[in-house]
């Protein structure tokens, strides 16, 4: 099994997606710990719960984002993960720990990428009309939710939808979403090679969709 590190820093419902995968033996990876930015993430919880590992590197601790990296980076390099997970993980990560993690470092981002990079998705979806919205895995590099997309999940905007309503359809998908590609990567059928996306060793050039 892959080992695997998690990053969290809040609710953790997609690390309880993939803990509950990986648990029912639907995905080939071994969670070996999960590490939190903020003491009081509820996601903690849902680890100690599950038996797994847990650490708390807090980033108000460190003096700069470097010192930060490093230590996150010493902690994670512990458990020498084959990939390394970003499950709302909601801090900017320095050009040196993304090099370091080159080809096993993935992220989930609430929004169709390209589309609304950054934070508030939902209701930049809302206010832009748009008809469909929904979530994308990549492999995360030096522009911010600009690596290379694996895979996608759309989920129709609603007249009327509230941020708060598209969200939650959002993140029902996610649930599918994360545990459907760390298994892709778990199998080995997944790689980044020279910031392109490989499945079964050919390109995948547009996203795949869930
Ligand atoms: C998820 O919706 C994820 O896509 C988003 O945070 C949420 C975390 O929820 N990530 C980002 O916005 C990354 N910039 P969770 O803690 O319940 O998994």
């Amino acid at each position: 099994l892959l080992p695997v590190v998690i990053l969290i820093s809040g609710t953790g419902t997609n690390l309880q997606a993939l803990i509950d995968a990986a648990r029912s033996g639907a995905i080939p990876v071994r969670i070996a710990a999960v590490v939190s930015n903020r003491p009081e993430a509820p996601g903690l919880e849902r680890a100690r719960e599950a038996g797994i590992t847990t650490h708390v590197v807090d980033h108000t601790r460190y003096p700069d984002r470097e010192h930060f990296d490093q230590a996150l980076q010493a902690c994670i390099d512990a458990y020498r993960p084959g990939l390394v997970v970003l499950a709302g993980f909601m801090r900017i990560l320095t050009p040196g720990f993304v090099e370091h993690f080159a080809g096993r470092l993935i992220n989930i981002h609430p929004s169709l990428l390209p589309d609304f990079r950054g934070l508030k998705t939902h209701e930049r979806a809302l206010r832009a009309g748009v008809q469909e919205h929904g979530a994308s895995v990549h492999f995360v590099n030096n522009e911010l939710d600009g690596g290379p997309v694996i895979m996608q999940a759309r989920v129709p905007v609603h007249p009327g939808d509230t941020p708060a309503e598209l969200a939650a359809r959002v993140q029902t998908r996610e649930h599918e979403l994360y545990p459907a590609v760390v298994g892709l990567f778990g199998t080995g059928r997944l790689r980044l090679e020279q910031d392109r996306v490989l499945l079964d060793g050919r390109p995948v050039d547009t996203p795949l969709d869930l």
